[in-house]
């Protein structure tokens, strides 16, 4: 795990020495300025949206896409077009990117990803209920009852990239382990659709950081991306280290880098407690 920005880092990597990269990326690229954490913290509006009460349970703050500018749309595809072009450069041939993206906001990360030359593979469903959308017309709540103005979120959309391989996939697999997903088991192949909870309980506990992943959902994303069980996992982007747990709970390498202070030392406390966490 690396305390760094992970642009800087990635420009002083190697060529072709990632086999993987698995992230969830920061979205609206200003919800984790210091000026909207502080709003987070108060509770008081920025790009953090209070949901609402659901079956008795706060519920912690959402980033709120909706209120994206045109000239943020811009920065974010330019973000983007970076990181693809880095990613690029940095994996081996054949090597996947599985990143965390939104229904809003995908095409904006899936563009940039594909003019850098990588091939899309599709998108991985995670099931999880996210609270997001579902709300009546705001203040008119009681004159538009059977009115919903955007559908309720029950599903997060990862994107599934692969860099293109040197030939055939096992001419690409037998020279750089990468071209392919590792199998659940023999019998049975990664499938796109995962049902997953949010992260709770003891996880939040040992991770408290806004954005965090489960362990059961990352375990089966990380042991996916490396179809021999070789080579090293890139998550530029590690938070609390959901990605960097899984991968160690799965006996994969990994490294990790996160620009804030507070959450890199979250993550060196939490990852070792993440990964002796039992996932059904
Ligand atoms: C969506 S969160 C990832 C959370 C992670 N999934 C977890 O389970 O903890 C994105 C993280 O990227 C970090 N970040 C934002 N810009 C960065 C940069 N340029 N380099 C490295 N980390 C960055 C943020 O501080 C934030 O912790």
């Amino acid at each position: 795990m690396v305390l760094t920005d992970a642009f800087d880092w990635l420009t002083c990597r190697a060529d072709q020495t990632i086999h993987a990269v698995v992230t969830d990326p920061p979205y609206a690229l200003v919800e984790y300025s210091p000026e909207q954490l502080e709003k987070r913290r108060n509770g008081n509006g920025g790009v953090w949206r209070i949901p609402p009460a659901f079956d008795g349970c706060r519920r912690s703050p959402l980033p709120r896409f909706t209120v994206l500018s045109e000239a943020h749309k811009g920065c974010m595809r330019e973000f983007f077009a970076r990181l693809a072009q880095e990613l690029e450069r940095v994996l081996t041939p054949g090597g996947h990117v599985f990143i965390a993206t939104n229904p809003l906001v995908s095409y904006l990360v899936y563009e940039p990803f594909i003019a850098a030359g990588f091939e899309p593979r599709g998108e991985v469903v995670r099931l999880v209920q996210t609270l997001r959308g579902g709300d009546r017309p705001k203040n008119a709540e009681d004159e538009f009852r059977t009115v919903t103005v955007m559908p309720r979120s029950c599903w997060e959309p990862w994107g599934l990239f692969r860099k293109p391989c040197e030939g055939r996939v096992m001419d690409n697999l037998r020279k750089w382990g990468t071209g392919g997903l590792r199998r659940v088991s023999e019998d049975k192949p990664f499938k796109d659709v995962i049902r997953s909870g949010v992260a709770r309980g003891k996880e939040r506990e040992i991770a408290p950081h806004p954005s965090l992943k489960p362990q059961q959902f990352m375990r089966q994303i990380v042991s996916a991306s490396l179809p021999l069980g070789q080579g090293v996992i890139l998550d530029p982007f590690m938070g609390s280290g959901a990605t960097i747990a899984a991968a160690s709970a799965c006996g994969l390498k990994s490294i990790g880098l996160e620009v804030n202070r507070e959450y890199y030392e979250m993550a060196v406390r939490a990852v070792p407690q993440l990964v002796r966490l039992e996932c059904s």
